[in-house]
């Protein structure tokens, strides 16, 4: 095999308690990459569509984390890599991290699969700090091993996979604002209280638990977020009214995706989750900011390779 086309799904960062360590994958949108091997060594991208993105290798996340990936193996050929771009930079279900898992997938496919899920997502790393001047894999853990992923540690990378309740759906509106992930990673506090420390592992905890015993209840009362959200909400147009209204709709849990400026909403079922979107396009189409909504599964599967 010399070429391949793969689809590199889109996520939620943190779920309200886990900043910087808790992930879900997402069923709705993805990037489409296509990698093949060239004689010349090297990594190239020949082609980028859909968003107007750097060519040259070093300064884009899905060639530096194919650098990393490429430093690390011995061939005499290289790797081009053709970009399809479905997920707007900056919307915060993690497109510098679709990009950054797919090029090593892919070569990592192409390869024969020499690397494990855990190698790849210490090469995507590299990638996704290019975006966030940090490194972090709350982002890349799910894209790569689909569900929901806790980030033990990312030196070394250590990734738990942590069970999908069968009946959870997400709600997503993307206003259609930019946020930097660097500046709105700038604003939080270097330091926080024990008692908002205490509160935010305790939510940690109870939600993981709560993920692997199916329990939609506590699963809603552990969605809260002390340490982050109350300085980044203010980023967001509109989100302290989304939230109070999609929780009095009937949502488990509401929150900043990533560093924003895209919220999500966790719903038991999908007759919810859609009830949810309308809750949302309702307030939105109020408002003079653009905005999309989806309903998504959560998705299991993570990355995977596109049949023609
Ligand atoms: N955990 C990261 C953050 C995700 O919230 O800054 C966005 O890259």
């Amino acid at each position: 095999m010399d070429s391949i086309k793969i689809i590199s799904p889109a996520t939620v960062a943190n779920v309200s308690c886990g900043y910087d360590v808790l992930g879900f994958c997402l069923d709705h949108a993805g990037d489409e990459m296509i990698i093949r091997k060239v004689e010349k060594k090297g990594i190239f991208i020949s082609k980028i569509e859909g968003y107007d993105l750097p060519y040259d290798s070093r300064e884009n996340v899905a060639g530096v984390s194919a650098l990393e990936m490429y430093d690390n193996i011995d061939v005499d050929f290289g790797f081009e890599i053709e970009i399809f771009k479905n997920i707007k930079p900056g919307s915060g279900i993690g497109s510098s991290a679709a990009s950054a898992v797919g090029s090593v997938f892919g070569m990592n496919e192409l390869l024969g699969r020499p690397f494990n899920k855990t190698q790849l997502t210490a090469f995507a790393i590299k990638g996704e700090a290019i975006a966030s001047k940090c490194e972090h894999a709350d982002n890349l853990a799910p894209a790569i091993f689909g569900g929901f992923t806790l980030v033990k540690s990312i030196s070394p990378v250590k990734v738990l996979e942590i069970p999908t309740p069968p009946n959870l759906f997400a709600t997503m509106v993307h206003p259609q604002i930019e946020i930097k992930t660097a500046e709105a990673r700038a604003i939080l506090p270097k330091q926080i209280s024990m008692d908002k420390a205490i509160t935010q592992w305790a939510n940690v905890g109870s939600l993981i638990h709560a993920l692997h015993t199916n329990d939609y209840q506590l699963i809603k009362e552990s969605l809260v977020d002390v340490v982050v959200e109350p300085h980044r909400s203010a980023l967001i147009p509109h989100f302290d009214v989304v939230k109070k209204a999609v929780l009095e709709t009937g949502a488990l849990g509401c929150g900043i995706s990533g560093s924003g400026p895209s919220i999500y909403t966790l719903s038991e079922g999908p007759e919810m989750a859609e009830k949810v979107a309308e809750t949302i396009k309702n307030i939105f189409s109020k408002t003079d900011i653009a905005f999309d909504v989806f309903v998504s599964k959560i998705n299991t599967e993570g990355i995977k390779i596109l049949k023609d």
